[in-house]
């Protein structure tokens, strides 16, 4: 429901402000951003329970007679994941756009059926329907139930709104749910809503962000499942935010049906639900360089800032183009000061990479290509009567691409050659809600219609997906004009299974300290909901931070998975002139800014592996500490530090004139104090000092972390010395992949796989790798085995060969089967040939560490 808070004028104010300096009409004023309030469950209406009347079994499941002329289909789609659907008579069982695998291999299972009671048991999970009342139990194989109806109300639908009502106890924690807004990372208690909404300056307590990612993750007793609603009408979560005994979720209309998936461990869960919903990309390694933006650079800010980088070698990739560039911003045009081949040429000369914005909304004005083909071919949303909507965005009176339409999506990515033509390698889709400003809500009517015939959907329907379906079509245009390139797309909306597309930033978030605060928890759950590639405007976009916020932005920014600066126009910013490029805010600052972003860039073979990790497996690249920790309970309630990959944790400062911070340091596990090499036990709570040059990292003991020399944009220098920087109790082991980072060709098996393996053996620690795969023609020369907090070794060896002692880290690591033992930094730097075949042993004086 909507608070009649300062929040919701503050939302009404700056919209309408950003639409009416904008627009050259100025537009109504929005009431409210949502259609209707939230819509609750009828209570009586819930109360009523389905029985099952009969039992039908089905090649992967069972098929249930209802009453009240209902059907309930429970189909296994692996050993650990199921579909439950509970349809009307007659309906058919849904799969939305977010479903990338449809067909499965079907698990070997089992049916039976006794006292009121059928029972599916496959490896992994056992299923239990109880017949009267009707309800499901999900156990694992040992017997213990991991989720169940709650069935006092259990589930179906009341009126239009499918429902189901869940078992919850006090100690299970709630993960996922896509973008939320709040401080917490675990969401039990809340209340959800999922309908894509144009939340400009949004706050702690914004209900409905841009996105809808149904999906959830449930931890109790250590263990995870996952669950996936999936309905595209407007949604609710109910996350024991009424009763510490259940939870439920119901939407507006559509169908009931939800993928229930168990780990235990929240890694398959989430492998699972991304094997189901489709994995991200391998990206391009530009794409995770720092990016910079402003809305209303000019063409020639854009090319000073880009410079400016180059000047002060702070190193950055991407220089973004926002809205301005257009001809007054008819989508696919140039205007002449952006569209100047000069000014290309010199980001070109520079290596920069380019990105453009790009709007759903079509001007209408007859004699534009756009609207003159849009409108021939038929291709708008429709109102009720048939005639096209029309509704205000930038470029005043628009028209909205049918994006549900396969050959809307096949145009739209036609057009793309308009933008690619001039060098343009990554697209920005926004306003994708769709955001309109003279809508009834900031969007379109729900009775605007979409697609035609039996594909015919409403608005309300189909509005959580619209964005989804544009950035399907934007993905669709590099496949066709860059066939062999990764493509980049950046999305402020979403649906489940969007990653298979873009990647996400999180909108008009301000340059606030509780944004700030408020970006970690965020991250972290959309993360967990499938999409790894996030990032928040960095600084804030609406407002402008002061240079104390800005250090502790950016010193989290250069973590982010997605690392973008991006700003608000000044006109909206209220007078404030402050710009937000890393040197403008003096020189201290620029220093800290120069510091962390070349620290991003020295990680990047690190953080390029994090996202192999989740293009295959769908790893959060940002995870909170539940994920690799969740047989810790004291991490589920951990919102404001967060593991960057497998080995480092961050523990930022997110608010003002603090220079001191309490870390939590997960169980079962050393952890070292990055800058400065002290070790810590892990089980406990340590206060650190940070000041603002400081942001607190430690690295878990028996990790490798593979790094390489600064560059000033990725691919400026070949990949010839790894750095294995490597914090050793025991054992550290890396797998490390590698490929050329741009084109498709690791598809026909271009890529490298390593397997290195550092480990203590005695008195003398021992080094191997072992070549999985040999795909790549790599550059890589060598390896600088880097060993932290060790003794001056006596010798080095590999098998009969002596590597040999020189006296800088310069000189180790341009010179093949050589050491350096840095004294001071207590660190032994050892370069391993690339193609060394034998095992490396590193001898110490003293005794056994
Ligand atoms: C929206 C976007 C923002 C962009 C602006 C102008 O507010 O969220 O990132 O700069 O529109 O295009």
């Amino acid at each position: 429901m909507h608070k009649p808070s300062k929040k919701i004028s503050r939302l009404v104010a700056t919209t309408a402000i950003a639409a009416t300096v904008l627009a050259a009409q100025a537009p109504n004023v929005l009431a409210v951003t949502q259609p209707h309030p939230d819509q609750e469950l009828n209570q009586e209406a819930v109360k009523k329970q389905l029985q099952v009347e009969g039992v039908e079994q089905l090649e992967n499941g069972v098929k249930l007679d209802l009453s009240s002329d209902q059907n309930a289909f429970i189909r296994l789609f692996s050993e650990d994941m199921a579909k439950v659907s509970i349809l009307k008579e007659g309906e058919e069982e849904y799969f939305s756009e977010a479903i990338s695998k449809k067909e499965w291999d079907t698990p070997s299972f089992d049916v039976s059926e006794e006292k009121g009671e059928i029972t599916l048991t496959t490896d992994e999970i056992t299923i239990k329907i109880k017949k009267e009342p009707f309800g499901i139990k999900f156990l694992d194989k040992e017997g213990n139930v991991i989720n169940e109806d709650y069935m006092q109300n259990g589930s179906g639908y009341d009126g239009e709104k499918p429902y189901v009502y869940k078992k919850t106890t006090e100690d299970e924690a709630f993960y996922g749910f896509g973008e939320q807004s709040g401080l917490e990372v675990n969401q039990r208690g809340k209340s959800i809503g999922m309908f894509n909404t144009d939340a400009y300056a949004y706050e702690t307590d914004t209900k409905y962000l841009y996105t809808s990612i149904p999906f959830f993750i449930g931890l109790k007793d250590e263990k995870a499942y996952g669950m996936f609603f999936d309905n595209t009408n407007r949604s609710y979560f109910e996350m024991a935010s009424e009763s510490d005994d259940y939870y439920y979720f119901y939407a507006d209309d559509g169908t009931l049906n939800y993928y229930f998936m168990y780990g235990p461990e929240i890694e398959d869960v989430l492998d699972r639900y991304t094997e189901l919903t489709g994995k991200m990309d391998k990206p391009a390694k530009w794409t995770l360089g720092l990016h910079q933006s402003k809305w209303e650079y000019s063409a020639d800010d854009i090319e000073r800032v880009a410079e400016t980088y180059r000047e002060k070698e702070i190193p950055v990739d991407t220089m973004h183009f926002d809205i301005d560039y257009m001809d007054e911003y008819r989508v696919f045009t140039w205007s002449d000061k952006f569209g100047d081949d000069a000014l290309h040429q010199k980001l070109d000369d520079m290596n920069f990479k380019k990105i453009t914005i790009n709007d759903p909304a079509v001007k209408k004005d007859p004699g534009y290509f756009m609207y003159d083909e849009g409108t021939a071919n038929d291709y708008w949303a429709k109102n009720p009567d048939g005639s096209n909507f029309v509704g205000e965005v930038w470029p005043g009176d628009s028209m909205f691409p049918d994006f549900s339409k396969e050959e809307v999506r096949d145009w739209w990515a036609s057009k793309h050659d308009i933008l690619f033509d001039k060098g343009i390698d990554g697209v920005w889709n926004d306003m994708n809600e769709p955001a309109v400003f003279d809508g009834p809500y900031h969007t379109m009517p729900l009775d605007v219609t979409f697609g035609e015939g039996e594909n015919k959907r409403t608005h309300e329907e189909y509005h959580n997906l619209y964005g989804h379906d544009e950035a399907e079509a934007t993905y669709d245009a590099f496949e066709m004009y860059k066939p062999n390139e990764r493509p980049f797309v950046l999305t402020r909306d979403m649906y489940a299974g969007s990653q298979r597309y873009a990647a996400l930033w999180t909108g008009d978030n301000v340059s606030e300290w509780d944004h700030l605060e408020m970006s970690l928890p965020m991250n972290m759950n959309v993360g967990l909901s499938g999409v790894p590639f996030v990032g928040n405007d960095i600084g804030g976009f609406a407002g402008r931070p002061d240079a104390e916020m800005f250090a502790r932005w950016i010193e989290v920014g250069a973590f982010l998975p997605f690392s973008r600066i991006h700003y608000d126009s000044d006109k909206k910013a209220e007078g404030k002139k402050q710009a937000q490029e890393p040197w403008a805010f003096g020189q201290e600052v620029e220093d800290i800014s120069k510091k962390y972003i070349e620290m991003r860039y020295k990680l990047m073979p690190y953080l390029y592996n994090a996202f192999i990790d989740a293009a295959e497996q769908g790893t959060p690249v940002q995870q909170p500490l539940v994920y690799q920790f969740q047989d810790d309970e004291n991490t589920y309630n951990v919102s404001d530090q967060f593991m960057f990959g497998k080995a480092m944790m961050l523990a930022p400062i997110v608010e003002p004139g603090q220079t001191e911070r309490d870390v939590y340091l997960p169980e079962g596990e050393t952890w070292i104090d990055y800058w400065t090499g002290e070790e810590f036990d892990g089980g406990q709570t340590i206060t650190t000092e940070a000041q603002l040059d400081h942001l607190p990292i430690y690295v878990k003991k028996d990790s490798m972390i593979p790094t390489r020399e600064v560059q000033q944009y990725t691919g400026e220098k070949p990949l010839e010395n790894l750095v294995l920087d490597t914090y050793l109790d025991e054992k550290a082991t890396y797998s490390f992949y590698e490929d050329d980072g741009a084109t498709l060709d690791y598809k026909d098996g271009e890529y490298n796989v390593t397997d290195l393996e550092v480990k203590r053996k005695g008195k003398h620690i021992e080094f191997k790798k072992k070549e999985k795969a040999t795909g790549y023609d790599t550059d890589l020369e060598s390896y600088t085995l880097k060993l932290n907090g060790e003794e001056a070794p006596k010798r080095v060896r590999a098998a009969k060969a002596k590597y040999k002692e020189v006296s800088s880290v310069e000189e180790v690591k341009s010179t093949q089967e050589s050491f350096f033992y840095d004294k001071e930094e207590q660190a032994l730097y050892v370069n391993v040939p690339a193609d060394e075949k034998h095992k490396v042993k590193i001898f110490f004086n003293g005794k056994k560490k």
